[in-house]
């Protein structure tokens, strides 16, 4: 039988098993990360090595360095995740992998490793993308949560509001039209001289600041627009502390801290809430590494409660990147369409879906 044929019969008896076992690996990034799924949503394992201390000297992602360690990782975090789980390559059903987006030397580490992997073994292989994977990391914390809800995904490389018509239907509601949220805390961070990973460290720091210090205001974010922006904010902080050092005044970096972290959730909190309510959601959820922020999920839960929303975040393990959540957005996948073909590629700028609100691709 041809490696083709094994993938559709394999992809048809994984259907079938509701305790199938499904590998997947995600390398879009600084994680190198794979994780074993049973079914739909029972997590057996999620292995990961972070790339933290490796970029840190930096204040930021090497790329080469980055897909470097992939290289030298994946074998042995895809192994723990087999140990972790009790099971071997021969008990697996299926292979999922992100695809993209993300920086392409390190996709193309999970991509290739992925597809050797399914080819030795004839199994069914599927792409899933990053995004889908945030957004499926609800699925993992709340057994119960089906679509259709609407979902603001907050990551260091993207910010979308997205509705979920199903597992595999997305509408972009609205986006960044420059820095993604995680992309602001990041540069932010790092003007306060804090080190990488920004966003943590920036949060951190603003629990000691009076978040009414500093005036910061983004004005576009008071249009009734879906879209937001963040690299407005970023020059203002960036004014704001050139300013104070020619007039020779100390700049309290809590404070400002405090202030811009205010600006970013207030934003993003009245974009998604309005465009939920546009939608007609019953459901908010968050997702993407700014999930992790306590201040954003508060604010969120507190928005959606008034309005008599549900509100919805991932469990602090799957907020930022992981496999498991790669490992279910795969699940849904394979149970919706066909296995992916050996020639599956990395796609840096992947899309999730076509921009519904103003006519440019996402
Ligand atoms: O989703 P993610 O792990 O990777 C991408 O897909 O980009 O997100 C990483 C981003 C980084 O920008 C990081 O600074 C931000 O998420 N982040 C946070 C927090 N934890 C992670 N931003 C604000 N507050 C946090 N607690
Ligand atoms: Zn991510």
């Amino acid at each position: 039988m041809s490696y083709e044929q094994l993938a559709l019969s394999g992809a048809k008896a994984y259907r079938e098993k509701p305790d199938a076992l499904l590998l997947a690996i995600e390398s879009s990034c600084d994680e190198t990360a794979a994780s074993v799924l049973r079914g739909s949503r029972e997590i057996l394992s999620m292995a990961v090595h972070t790339q933290i201390p490796l970029h840190q000297k930096y204040g930021g992602v090497v790329p080469e360095l980055a897909s470097r360690s992939h290289v030298e990782r994946v074998g042995g975090v895809v192994q723990k995740a087999l140990d972790d789980a009790g099971a071997t390559l021969d008990d697996i059903n299926a292979v999922a992998v992100t695809y993209g987006p993300g920086l392409v030397g390190a996709l193309l580490v999970g991509v290739s490793y992925a597809k050797g992997l399914a080819y030795a073994k004839g199994l069914p292989l599927i792409g899933v993308n990053h995004i889908a994977g945030h957004i499926a990391a609800n699925y993992l914390t709340y057994p119960d949560l089906e679509p259709p809800f609407v979902c603001l995904v907050a990551s260091g490389g993207h910010s979308h509001i997205v509705q979920v018509r199903d597992y595999d239907d997305f509408v972009l509601l609205g986006r960044t039209r420059d820095d993604a949220a995680g992309e602001a805390f990041d540069k932010v961070a790092r003007v306060l001289g804090l080190p990488y990973p920004g966003g943590p460290n920036l949060e951190k720091l603003a629990l000691t600041g009076d978040a009414a210090a500093y005036a910061l205001h983004a004005p576009f974010n008071d249009s009734p627009s879906p879209d937001f922006s963040f690299s407005g904010l970023k020059t203002a902080v960036i004014n704001l502390m050139h300013n104070a050092e020619q007039k020779g005044e100390p700049i309290r970096p809590a404070d400002m801290a405090a202030s811009f972290q205010h600006a970013v959730i207030k934003t993003l909190t009245n974009k998604s809430l309005r465009a939920s309510l546009e939608a007609g959601a019953s459901t908010l959820a968050l997702a993407g590494g700014v999930s992790a922020n306590m201040a954003l999920r508060t604010s969120l839960a507190q928005a959606a409660e008034a309005a008599g929303m549900r509100f919805c975040c991932p469990d602090f393990r799957f907020c930022t990147d992981n496999a498991a959540m790669i490992a279910c957005a795969g699940h849904y996948a394979l149970m919706a369409g066909a296995p992916s073909p050996l020639s599956l590629n990395a796609v840096p700028n992947l899309a999730l879906c076509a921009y519904g609100g103003h006519g440019e691709a996402g």
